[in-house]
C-alpha cells in the first residue's frame, strides 16, 4: 500500500471500540482514512450512525475491491479468525483488537502472512494504547532483552483496585468494570488470567520469537484470591497484582507465566491502578524500562487500533525478527519460585510438593504457607488450582539458589 493510496475500510463490529474508532475517524482527516462499510450482527440495533453505513454481509466487505483494509473489532473469535483469514488471503491488509484469536491462531496467522505478504496488524490486542508490541519487535534485540513482566488485564487491575482502596466486594468490582466497557463479554476471561495469558503469548512472539499455544503456558486470575491474601498483603506492604512475565533463564530458555503477586513499593508495577497497564521491560545494557498507559477502553484502544491505520499508509509490517532471524528459543519449566499459597484445609496443603517451607500459619478458617517451589510443581499438576487454594508469588519471587531438599516433618502442621 503506498503512501499516497487512501485506507478504504472495511469495518468488522461497532462495539466500544468500533464506535469510537468511527467517531475519531469522522473528525480527524489527516490520516486519509474512510470507513467504506461495517459489518454487524444485529443490523436492527439502533447505531450512532447512518443507517447504509451497516451490513450483515460480510461477503460485502471481504470481496470489496474498493476495499485495502479490513479492521476486525468483533468479539467471537471463531468468526473473527475466519474474518482475518480470507482477508489476508484477499491480500487485504488486517488491523485486529482480538488477542484471544491471534493467541489461538499464531501459527496460522504467521502462515498466511508469509504466503500471502501482507500486512496484518494488532498492538491494540495487548495493553491497548500502549505501544508494546512494535516496541519489543523493532526496538529491543533479543540478546539483549531479559524479561518483561508486565500488569496486562486492564479489568483486573481496576477490581483489585476498588476492592483494595474502596472496600467493595468481587462481584461489586467485578459489575463496575463491565459497566465501564473494560471487562469481556464473557468475564471469566478476565478473572481467570485467560485474556492475560493470551496477551502473553503473543507478546512471547514478539519479544523471544517464542511461538506457544496460551492454554499450556501457566496461568491463573484473580478470581481465588482469598480475603486471608488481601489481608497478608497489608501486613506486609505490599499490593496484590496480576502479573503475565516471561524471563530470560541463565541458560538462555524463557520462564512464563501469568500469576497474582505480591509487589513491594519499589516495583514499578506496584502503583499501576485501575484499568491501567504496566510493562517492565528488562534489557541487559537499559536495565529497566516501564511503559504505562491505559490498557482497556473504547478511546485508548481505538489509539493503537488508528497507529497500526497509520503505520499501514508507510507499508509497515512485523517481521518477526526474533522467530524468523534468531537463533530459537525454548520455554523452560526448570526454575525455582517463592510462592505463598492459601488453603482452607490445613490437611490439603501438599507440603510434600515444597522444596523449602519458610513460613506458614493456621487459623480454623484458612493456612497458609510461603516457601520454594520448583515451577513443574505448577506446570505439570493443577493442585493449585482446586477450589479453595490460591496461589501468590511472593515478591522478587525467583530463586536462583535452593538449599538442599529437607523433609518436612508431619507434626510441623499439627495445630
Ligand atoms: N478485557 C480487557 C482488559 C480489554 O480488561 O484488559 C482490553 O484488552
Amino acid at each position: 500500500m503506498s503512501n499516497q493510496r487512501k485506507l478504504k475500510i472495511g469495518l468488522f463490529g461497532f462495539g466500544v471500540v468500533g464506535e469510537s474508532l468511527y467517531h475519531v475517524l469522522q473528525n480527524n482527516t489527516s490520516l486519509n482514512a474512510e470507513i467504506l462499510k461495517v459489518c454487524i450482527k444485529h443490523l436492527d440495533k439502533k447505531r450512532n450512525a447512518p443507517t447504509d453505513l451497516f451490513t450483515d454481509n460480510p461477503e460485502l466487505l471481504l470481496n470489496n475491491n474498493d476495499i485495502n483494509v479490513i479492521v476486525e473489532l468483533i468479539d467471537d473469535a471463531d468468526a473473527a479468525y475466519r474474518i482475518v483469514s480470507s482477508a489476508l488471503s484477499n491480500k487485504k491488509a488486517v488491523v485486529s483488537a482480538n488477542k484471544k484469536m491471534i493467541a489461538e491462531h499464531q501459527t496460522e496467522l504467521l502462515g498466511l502472512q508469509k504466503q500471502f505478504q501482507t500486512p496484518f496488524l494488532y498492538e491494540s490486542a495487548c495493553c491497548a494504547s500502549i505501544p508494546v508490541i512494535r516496541n519489543l519487535e523493532e526496538y529491543y534485540d533479543n540478546d539483549l532483552l531479559q524479561g518483561i513482566s508486565g500488569i496486562v488485564n486492564g479489568s483486573t487491575n481496576y477490581i483489585l483496585t476498588r476492592i483494595s482502596e474502596d472496600g467493595l466486594d468481587f462481584n461489586s468490582a467485578l459489575k463496575l468494570a463491565q459497566e465501564k466497557g473494560f471487562a469481556e463479554s464473557n468475564p471469566a476471561l478476565d478473572i481467570e488470567g485467560i485474556d492475560a495469558v493470551n496477551k502473553l503469548t503473543i507478546l512471547l512472539t514478539h519479544a523471544f520469537g517464542i511461538v506457544t499455544e496460551p492454554g499450556t503456558l501457566v496461568h491463573t486470575g484473580i478470581h481465588q484470591i482469598h480475603e486471608q491474601d488481601a489481608r497478608f498483603a497489608k501486613e506486609k506492604g505490599y499490593e496484590i497484582k496480576l502479573v503475565a512475565q516471561a524471563k530470560k533463564l541463565e541458560d538462555g530458555t524463557i520462564a512464563a507465566f501469568v500469576l497474582p503477586q505480591f509487589l513491594k513499593k519499589d516495583n514499578q508495577l506496584y502503583n499501576v491502578k485501575n484499568e491501567y497497564n504496566g510493562v517492565i521491560v528488562e534489557s541487559g545494557l537499559a536495565d529497566k524500562q516501564f511503559f504505562y498507559g491505559k490498557g482497556a477502553g473504547g478511546y485508548p484502544t481505538t489509539s493503537a487500533v488508528l497507529s497500526d491505520l497509520s503505520a499501514l499508509r508507510y507499508d509497515y509490517k512485523y517481521e518477526y525478527k526474533k522467530l524468523y532471524n534468531s537463533a530459537p528459543t525454548e520455554l523452560s519449566h526448570d526454575f525455582y519460585l517463592r510462592v505463598y499459597v492459601s488453603f482452607d484445609k490445613l490437611y490439603n496443603v501438599p507440603h510434600s510438593l515444597f522444596e523449602k517451607i519458610e513460613e506458614w500459619s493456621s487459623n480454623e478458617s484458612r493456612c497458609s504457607v510461603t516457601g520454594i517451589l520448583h515451577f513443574s510443581k505448577l506446570a505439570e499438576n493443577d493442585w493449585w488450582k482446586q477450589k479453595n487454594t490460591s496461589i501468590v508469588l511472593l515478591p522478587d519471587a525467583f530463586v536462583e539458589y535452593v538449599p538442599e531438599k529437607r523433609e518436612v516433618l508431619e507434626d510441623e502442621f499439627v495445630i
